[in-house]
This record gives C-alpha cells, structure tokens and sequence, in this order.
C-alpha cells in the first residue's frame, strides 16, 4: 500500500480502529494477530501487549543442526492412547487464528497421554492445531537449517502434574508440545480428507464442526517407528501470551500432505472478523533468536557435520597427555 504524507495523516484514525476489531482479545492478552491480517498488531508488536513475548526463551526456533548438541537420554517417546480412536465426537474450531481440535474432553480411561523420551512426567493431550503459509509461500514456525516447511502441526500436552491448564503455565515443564512438519507430496495424505473436508464447515471465527468420525491421532502423523528422530529444546508457546513453560519437540521426519490439501487451508479459512474478513494465511510466528539455549539431538537424530570418529576418540588421548605432561612440569 502507498500513502502520501497527507494520506498517512487522514488514514491514521482508520488504521487505529481496524486494529483494535482485526485482532483478538484473550483473558490477560491484549490484541494480537498476524502480519497477514494486519501489520499494526503482527508478531514485532506482541511484546507490547505481553512482555514475556520479549523475553529470552521465545519459540519458534531456526533449529541448526550441525549445533545441536546430542542427548543419548532422548530415546523413544511413549505415546499412549495414540493407536485407538476415541469414542465419542471430534470438533474442529475455526478460534480466529488457526484451526484447532480439542482433545481434552474423553474420560480418564480415553486420556491420550506420552511419556519418556527424556520427559520427566506424563502429559496429557489437550489440543492440537494448525500453522500455515499461502499458495506460494511456506509457513512452518520452526525452520531447519533456515529452511522453512509448509506446514506444521502442534500436539499441546499438559503436565499431568497440575490440574488446570492455567496451572500448568506457570510451571517451567508445564507443557509439552510435539511438531510435526510437512512437505508436499504428489499424492493426497486420505487420513486428512476427514479434516480438510470439515474446514469449509468453519470458515469464520468461532464456528466449529463435528467431524463425520474420530481416528487414532497416529494417523495424523507420520509412520510411528520413524519417531524416534527428533530435537528438543525448552521454549514458550508462540503466540501470546508466549508463555516459557514449553518442552519442545521437533520431528525429523515430515508428514506429507498434496499441494490441494493444503490450499483448502488457505483458501477456505478466515481470520477473527475485522472490518471485513481476511484469508487466515501466514499465520505463523517468525523464529525467534536461540540466546544462551541449546537445542538437543535424540539417540537417532541426524547431526549433520558431527565430528568425526577419530577426532572424538584422540581428543581425549590428547588431553590425557598434556595432563600429564603439566603436571610433570608442575
Ligand atoms: C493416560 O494417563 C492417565 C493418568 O495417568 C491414565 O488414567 C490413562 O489410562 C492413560 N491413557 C492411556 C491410553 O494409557
Ligand atoms: C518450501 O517447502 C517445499 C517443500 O518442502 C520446498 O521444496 C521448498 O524449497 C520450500 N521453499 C522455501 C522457500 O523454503
Ligand atoms: C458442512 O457443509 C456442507 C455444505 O458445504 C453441508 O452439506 C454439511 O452438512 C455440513 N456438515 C456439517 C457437519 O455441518
Ligand atoms: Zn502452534
């Protein structure tokens, strides 16, 4: 958009009361959204409604991998209650900012849980949900080695410790989420028809969907003996109020998902309703810097670049000899 000096000045008022409608007010939030919807309340400008989206431990994150660090205790996650569709009714919600699917509703019996895999706790499922791009861009919120995906999806599991989710965020192990990304395949993934074929049920914000039938999360995801690949780092959730109580962890291997699939999701769905409706695209939040934090590698991760087995074993030959030869000295 171009403005001259006076336009600027006569479109101020405008642009003021679009952001106060574009974006969305939460318990304890102030506005927020996207730059795709709007540029006056996007991601730069969420650490002035919550100041812990400045803080130090922001997610997402660009995941290098060449300097993660490997983590031998990172084995294989447990997933409980993955393998079975639960009885009972799915709902997929259009919450303004993304799509999203409750999970926490089912009996204890029913709970979906996972464990391990360098967690000290059991978390629960409580939701998961949508990150995206547009036709022609990509839009995962974690990269790898700079390269963006174009899609990511969020499992979000509460420690099973604390009883609210509110409890639960103010705990630094309070919450676990799983991402998965995607990339792009030839073929339709058919175990997302059911989700893709609900989305134009919710094209606005605050309508929802029963879906035709529940499945196994596991379908969602990609085959689950390729899971044991995969990065963990301590991060916040990303998007206001970008809490720091988040256990991440970022899957090697993507799920797949046809070009069409993925453009249900960004033609079909809207933004919260502004002065007038917004495709919901980009709504992702950019990596944030990694500061003093480290990103660990599972027993199976790829490490690209690791160093070489030779030098890892004269190293220590290495340092054993000048010891020795100081002390001599000494
Ligand atoms: C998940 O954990 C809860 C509480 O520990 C338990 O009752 C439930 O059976 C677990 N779910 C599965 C599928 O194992
Ligand atoms: C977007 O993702 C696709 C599929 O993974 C990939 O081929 C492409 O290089 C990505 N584009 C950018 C700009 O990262
Ligand atoms: C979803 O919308 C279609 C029309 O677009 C309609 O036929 C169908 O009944 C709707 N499904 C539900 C569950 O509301
Ligand atoms: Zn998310």
């Amino acid at each position: 958009m171009k403005m001259s000096g006076l336009g600027l000045t006569f479109l101020t008022l405008p642009l003021v009361i679009q952001a106060s409608t574009a974006g969305h007010r939460r318990k304890g939030t102030g506005i927020w959204c996207y730059d795709s919807q709007d540029l006056k309340c996007g991601p730069s400008h969420w650490k002035d409604i919550t100041q812990s989206c400045g803080g130090d431990n922001q997610s997402p994150v660009n995941i290098e991998r060449k300097k993660t660090q490997r983590d031998m205790s990172l084995d294989e996650i447990s997933f409980e209650g993955y393998d079975q569709a639960p009885a009972g009714r799915w709902k997929l919600l259009n919450d303004g900012h993304t799509v999203t699917m409750n999970l926490d509703g089912a009996s204890a019996a029913e709970q979906i849980n996972i464990t391990k895999g360098g967690l000290q706790d059991t978390y629960r499922a409580l939701q998961f949900h949508f990150h995206w791009g547009d036709v022609n861009k990509n839009g995962s919120e974690h990269t790898v080695d700079g390269h963006q995906y174009p899609m990511e999806l969020h499992l979000v599991h509460m420690n099973t410790k604390y009883k609210t989710v509110n409890e639960a965020k103010g705990h630094p192990s309070g919450l676990a989420v799983l991402s998965f990304l995607f990339k792009v395949s030839v073929m339709d993934n058919t175990n997302y028809n059911t989700i893709v074929a609900g989305l134009r049920n919710i094209s606005h914000e605050g309508l929802s969907v029963d879906l035709a039938s529940t499945f196994p999360l596991s379908n969602l995801l990609p085959n689950m003996g390729l899971l044991s690949k995969y990065y963990r780092y301590k991060g916040s959730l990303t998007t206001p109020g970008c809490e720091e109580v988040v256990v991440w962890t970022v899957f090697e291997e993507q799920i797949p998902i046809s070009q069409s699939q993925l453009n249900a999701f960004v033609s079909t769905l809207y933004f919260t309703t502004g002065a007038k409706p917004v495709k919901m695209a980009n709504n992702f939040r950019p990596p944030q810097p990694l500061r003093s934090r480290k990103v660990y590698a599972s027993k199976d991760a790829t490490i690209s670049d690791s160093p070489p087995l030779a030098a890892s074993l004269l190293f220590p030959l290495l340092l054993a000899f000048l010891t020795g030869h100081l002390s001599g000295l000494c």
